[in-house]
């Protein structure tokens, strides 16, 4: 199966489980209503695809794979409302819909992200066909990936980063942070179900690092160069907010160069898997190319 067919039988897939998790919940209308509003608004769905598309090369998928997949959107979708809320990137737009705080107010919107991470978690806890030493191996690798040491980590650097020059490595390691840390984990967390080798999970690790370099290089890129109508989100808002970016740093066909680099990178990371993974391989070049 090429990478477009695969999209388009698992992305309606996804679709569904993110919303029954969402329905299941006995919660606040309000409440569920933010936090669905965000999670159907699209987005490409990169993080599961990724998940889906590792198990898929490394063995026949699993059961519970869709249920660890939209754990991750829904923390990725978390990181979003929370990032655009007015005392971080103070942004009116995402995924082509007003930011979740326009539309539900500051307080649900992050009370609604709140609410997606934590569920995130007991969605894995409570997996049904995933033994228990794998489950906590899930549970905290995801809290690692996702938290101070992590995402949450790189989104402070990425904040402290505004108005004042970073170096390459500082900047480097708040795009490995803010971006690359749950890219990586939904590699590996597809790794962990299809019970990978130790071998497998070294390569697929450096897969990951370079692969979620090259996709905040190119989000960094996108923002110069795209507009909001394509990205679905501000296009332009980086240079206004003073960030420090791939771009700004080294200009763009800098940036493109080391997006390059990273992909190359990431392109050997598969090859040490040992014969051809068309996916993964078709995944990168799309995070290169991708227009939005
Ligand atoms: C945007 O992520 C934020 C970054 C970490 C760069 P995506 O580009 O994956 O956003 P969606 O999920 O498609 O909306
Ligand atoms: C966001 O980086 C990374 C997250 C953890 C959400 P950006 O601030 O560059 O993401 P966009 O451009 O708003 O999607
Ligand atoms: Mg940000
Ligand atoms: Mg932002
Ligand atoms: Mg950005």
């Amino acid at each position: 199966m090429n990478l477009s067919d695969f999209r388009t039988h698992y992305e309606p897939l996804i679709q569904q489980e993110l919303a029954d998790l969402i329905q299941s919940l006995s919660i606040p209308a309000s409440l569920k209503d933010s936090m669905h509003y965000s999670l159907q608004a699209g987005g490409k769905r990169i993080r599961p695809i990724l998940l889906l598309a590792v198990l898929h090369e490394l063995g026949d998928g699993h059961p519970d794979a869709l249920k660890v997949a939209a754990a991750i959107e829904m923390i990725h979708t978390y990181s979003l409302i929370h990032d655009d809320l007015p005392s971080m990137d103070n942004d009116d737009l995402r995924r082509g819909m007003p930011t979740n705080h326009k539309v539900f107010g500051e307080a649900v919107a992050i009370l609604a992200g709140d609410a997606l991470l934590t569920y995130s978690f007991g969605v894995v806890a409570r997996l049904q066909h995933v033994d228990s030493e794998d489950k906590v191996r899930l549970i905290d690798l995801m809290s690692v990936s996702a938290g101070a040491e992590g995402m949450v980590g790189g989104q402070v650097l990425d904040i402290e980063g505004e108005e004042k020059k970073l170096g390459l490595e500082e900047l480097e390691q708040v795009h490995r942070l803010k971006t690359g840390a749950l890219l990586t984990y939904s590699i590996l967390a597809g790794a962990i179900l299809a019970k990978a080798t130790d071998e497998e999970i070294v390569a697929l690790s450096r897969f990951g690092q370079h692969l979620g370099l090259a996709f905040q290089i190119q989000d960094d890129i996108l923002d110069v160069t795209g507009t909001s109508e394509e990205l679905g989100k501000t296009a332009g808002k980086d240079e206004s907010s003073e960030k420090s970016t791939y771009p700004g740093l080294l200009t763009l066909p800098k940036a493109k160069e080391k997006l390059d680099y990273h992909a190359g990178e990431a392109l050997k990371a598969i090859a040490e898997l040992g014969g051809t993974k068309p996916l993964l391989e078709e995944l990168t070049a799309l995070i290169v190319k991708r227009k939005s």
